[in-house]
Parts: structure tokens; C-alpha cells; sequence
């Protein structure tokens, strides 16, 4: 599913390049539940902006679902976007001014422009991703009205909508208590487990990353030698790149 050859980025910021990402190679493969963790500033929002396509300013070769990012046209790029990674971040950038459906919705709105999808269909397909989420009956609240949880729930939900391959997650839980931590992780734990959504999470938290079941760390801009993907963990399909 991921496929990371030697990747190196540069930051240059008034003249003054950071080489932040010094040769990374990673592969991950379809199905697995990987954990990142690294220092504040070792690279991994970074990284995760380039296994995203959020990023193409880098060295190196980055396949992603089989598909060499860099080379995509903008058409398959936005679709790259749209179908097959997600995203969950720890600031749930939710739009308070539309309602929990609403919000799940939104993007497809961006990403259909052009292909059939009456407001309807979209709706009752919005509300059977909240179902899942189990956030049914919150369909109509404001972001405002929920906790920390529901809101997070609610980003799970939108990033589900377009049934995405690949679900890039920057830490997560790190604007939640620890009780309600534990309940989003194992809903993005059962998300991998039914659905076999490829999940790749960025943690600082220890024992939310010793429940996944692998750990990549990252030390000096790169990835300390990790043996790849467990053969324990070859869940359905794996082993493609
Ligand atoms: N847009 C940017 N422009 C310039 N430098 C950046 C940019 N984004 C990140 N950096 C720098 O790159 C380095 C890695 O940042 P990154 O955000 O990837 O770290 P991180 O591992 O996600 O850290 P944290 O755990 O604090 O979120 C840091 O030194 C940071 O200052
Ligand atoms: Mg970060």
C-alpha cells in the first residue's frame, strides 16, 4: 500500500534549508495498523503530508495504492485526494456553521462536481457512515454542541465518506482525555479490522502505539531499521506496494 524509497526533504526557510527527512524508506503493506512516533520535529507530519500527495517537493520515489504520486496528473491527483487516502488530524477542523451531516458530506459536494449524486442519496449515505461512527443521532448538531470525542468521530466519518484505501492519522487523539482517547482508537481499530482500511497513525503515546501492530520509528530523519510488514499481520490482500 505505501512504498518509500529514500525520501528526502528539504524545508528552506529565508535561505536556510532544514534537511528534515534524511533517506526514509518504509513499506507498508495493504491491511496493516502502523504506528509512527519520533521526537517533536523528527518529520512525521512531514511524511505524512508526502504519503498524503499534500506534498510533491521532495527527493526519492513515493508509491502510494500502486500509484507513483509525483507522476499524476491534476485530474488524478484530486482524485488521488479524494478516493484513496484520508486524513484525521488532532484539530478536527470541523465548520461550525454546518451541522454533523453537513460536514461529512461537504467535500464530496468538491469531489463529485460533475458526477451524478442527488443531494438525497448523499445524505442517507452521510447518515450511514455516522451510524457506524455511532453518531446517528447527533445527524443534525452543530459542532459546537459536541465533546471531543463526537467531534473526532465526526472527522472519522467524513474521512470515511469516499471509502478511502489508506487512512493517514496525525495524532489523533491528542486533543482528547485518555478514556475518550481509547474509545476513537478503537473505533479506527475496528475501521482496520472490518474493513481493512490500511491505517498509519501518528502517536506520541506509547501505549496507544503498543496496541498497534507494528511501530516505525523515526530518529535522525530516517526510519530506524524496521523489519516491514510482520507476516503475522498479513491480513487480506497483503503484499502489494
Ligand atoms: N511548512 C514548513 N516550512 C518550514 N519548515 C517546516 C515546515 N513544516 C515543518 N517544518 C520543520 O520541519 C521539521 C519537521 O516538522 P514536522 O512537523 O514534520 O515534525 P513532527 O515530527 O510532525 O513534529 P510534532 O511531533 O511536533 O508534530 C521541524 O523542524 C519543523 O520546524
Ligand atoms: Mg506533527
Amino acid at each position: 500500500m505505501i512504498r518509500l524509497e529514500d525520501i528526502h526533504k528539504t524545508y528552506v526557510v529565508d535561505k536556510v534549508g532544514n534537511h528534515v527527512l534524511r533517506g526514509v524508506s518504509l513499506a507498508v503493506a495493504e491491511g496493516e495498523f502502523v504506528a509512527l512516533m519520533g521526537a517533536s520535529g523528527s518529520g512525521k507530519s512531514t511524511l505524512l503530508n508526502i504519503i498524503g500527495a499534500l506534498d510533491q517537493d521532495y527527493t526519492g520515489r513515493a508509491q502510494i495504492a500502486g500509484q507513483e504520486v509525483k507522476g499524476l496528473s491534476d485530474r488524478a491527483l484530486s482524485r488521488f485526494r479524494n478516493r484513496t487516502v484520508a486524513y484525521i488530524f488532532q484539530q478536527f477542523h470541523l465548520l461550525p456553521h454546518l451541522s454533523v451531516l453537513e460536514n461529512v458530506v461537504m467535500p464530496s459536494w468538491f469531489a463529485r462536481s460533475g458526477e451524478a449524486g442527488d443531494d438525497k442519496a448523499l445524505a442517507a449515505k452521510a447518515t450511514a457512515v455516522l451510524d457506524k461512527v455511532g453518531l446517528r443521532h447527533k445527524v443534525r448538531a452543530r459542532p459546537g454542541h459536541l465533546s471531543g470525542g463526537e467531534k473526532q468521530r465526526v472527522a472519522i466519518a467524513r474521512a470515511l465518506f469516499n471509502q478511502p484505501k489508506l487512512l493517514l492519522c496525525d495524532e489523533p487523539t491528542g486533543a482528547l482525555d485518555s478514556d475518550t482517547t481509547l474509545k476513537v482508537f478503537e473505533l479506527i481499530e475496528r475501521l482496520n479490522a472490518e474493513e481493512g482500511l490500511t491505517v498509519l497513525v501518528v502517536t506520541h503515546e506509547r501505549d496507544i502505539a503498543e496496541r498497534c501492530r507494528r511501530i516505525v520509528r523515526i530518529v535522525d530523519g530516517a526510519v530506524v531499521p524496521d523489519p516491514g510488514p510482520m507476516t503475522a499481520t498479513a491480513t487480506a490482500g497483503a503484499g502489494d506496494a
